[in-house]
């Protein structure tokens, strides 16, 4: 290993996910060291608040580290060496609209799929080529690891109108899925698994699990989802809302007991059941206020008033720990197998080449190489070349202004019953977004 230390802008800086990022790469300068961390966001304000506290950790923690919170693009992606890139553009304001306007129909209104993924994704797109134009710009060496939602529709609108940037889009729900499968077959870690995997973002399933000695532990994870879903048997301290989603993985894999399933397949395969279990007046950007958001900006005014993060409730996460993993990959040209959502080229063999899967990749200085991952079936293809026509109608949509298109986005989505029911909401939708969509005609 070089003696290297990175140069690391964290895009969104006023994320409720930064300050676990922050502890996460703290917790890890002898596996990743970095000399200099930044937040970069476009509202100072909300990022001044994760900032300030952000700043009494590191220089508890590592004072030789420069920190730098900024809202100008040179200031923040100048001499990076890797963005990691975290938006929500509109905010909870706008994602609250997502959810609550298809609701009003009796229609799923969810943060990443359906109506409410394709009103975010018409946003996400112009955010994130913005921060690939500042990185390329002013570190044209850097690589963007983008988790910015919906990372599907953003990966294929950036495949498409910026294929040769060093971008890669990730997402840590099949971590935290894995990190569950452990448990379930109690072990420390999803470290512990190998897997293969295929599909889209939030749209995909698990053909093998093994343990590091290549024994295979589907018998043993199916014989418990067709029971239990995802639920543990101390769930505790997880949200109400994710307690339904993973209990419900288990009508999901009943359509399919040869494999596993991502949760948010519940979307697309059971719309009517998430419906009739949502309050259209109390959705998960309220339980997130309520919840994530509120703890995350009372603990930093906690550490800022205080001036010392030692008893802070903060704690380092696994969706942090798989970003620096991902940098080390690259940093390090390790060859890690790592889940990321990439170009197939045939790596699914029955898939168009250009589809933007996600499938285990082995990572390195140039990016991933994707892992083959055979023939799927035909109830996989066909949902796959479905939603995978709608997240490409979206992106066409965005690049021509084009209203009709964006309407055959929300009618082909499984989760919309009927064209009527798709121009409704998209036309309350076209009202609410006027300030973030480009104009349609
Ligand atoms: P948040 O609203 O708390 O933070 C997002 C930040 O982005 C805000 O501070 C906002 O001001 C900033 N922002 C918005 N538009 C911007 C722009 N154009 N340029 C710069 N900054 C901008 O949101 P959150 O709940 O912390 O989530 C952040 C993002 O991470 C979301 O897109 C969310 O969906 C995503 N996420 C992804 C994963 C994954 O693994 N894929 C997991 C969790 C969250
Ligand atoms: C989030 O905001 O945490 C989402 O990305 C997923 C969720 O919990 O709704």
């Amino acid at each position: 290993m070089s003696d290297k230390k990175f140069s690391v802008v964290i895009a969104g800086g006023g994320s409720t996910y930064t300050p676990g990022i922050v502890l996460t790469l703290l917790d890890n300068l002898d596996k990743f060291p970095i000399r200099s961390l930044k937040f970069y966001d476009n509202d100072g304000e909300r990022q001044q608040k994760v900032a300030d506290a952000c700043a009494i950790m590191i220089k508890e923690r590592a004072p030789e580290i420069e920190f730098l919170a900024t809202t100008n693009p040179a200031e923040g992606f100048s001499d990076v060496d890797f963005v990691m890139a975290q938006i929500r553009v509109g905010k909870y304001e706008m994602r609250e609209k997502d959810e609550k306007i298809p609701l009003k129909h009796g229609v799923v209104g969810q943060e990443t799929t359906g109506p409410g993924g394709i009103a975010y994704g018409l946003r996400s797109i112009g955010g994130v080529l913005e921060l690939i134009d500042y990185m390329e710009k002013y570190s044209p060496n850097a690589w963007m690891l983008n988790y910015s939602n919906p990372a599907a529709i953003v990966a294929v609108a950036t495949n498409r109108l910026r294929p040769k940037s060093k971008i890669i889009n990730i997402c840590d729900m099949p971590i935290g899925i894995m990190d569950r499968m452990a448990k379930i077959l109690k072990l420390d870690s999803y470290k512990e698994l190998d897997f293969d995997y295929y599909g889209l973002n939030h749209f995909g399933w698990w053909t093998a699990v093994r343990d590091k000695k290549g024994n295979n532990l589907m018998p043993q994870l199916q014989a418990y989802v067709r029971e239990h879903g995802y639920i543990l048997p101390d769930e505790s301290g997880t949200e109400k809302s994710w307690r339904e989603t993973f209990e419900m993985a288990k009508n999901v894999y009943a359509l399919d007991p040869e494999t596993l399933p991502n949760t948010y397949l519940k979307y697309y395969l059971y719309p009517q059941e998430v419906v009739k279990h949502s309050d259209p007046n109390h959705t998960r950007t309220d339980e997130i206020r309520l919840g994530r958001e509120k703890f995350v900006f009372e603990e930093c005014a906690k550490i800022t008033e205080s001036g010392t993060a030692q008893n802070s409730a903060f704690k380092s996460d696994e969706h942090a720990s798989y970003i620096i993993d991902l940098c080390r990959a690259i940093a390090y040209n390790t060859k890690e197998r790592m889940l990321v959502i990439t170009p197939n080229k045939g790596a699914v063999e029955n898939l168009d080449s250009d589809t933007m899967v996600e499938i285990p990749c082995l990572i390195g200085a140039n990016g991933p190489e994707p892992l083959a991952q055979g023939k799927i079936p035909r109830f996989q293809k066909g949902l796959i070349e479905e939603q995978n026509s709608v997240e490409n109608l979206v992106v066409d949509a965005w690049t021509e202004g084009s209203y009709t298109k964006l309407w055959q986005a929300l009618s082909l989505s499984k989760i919309v019953p009927d064209a009527g029911l798709a121009k409704a909401i998209l036309d309350e939708l076209v009202e609410a977004n006027k300030d973030y969509w480009p104009e349609l005609k």
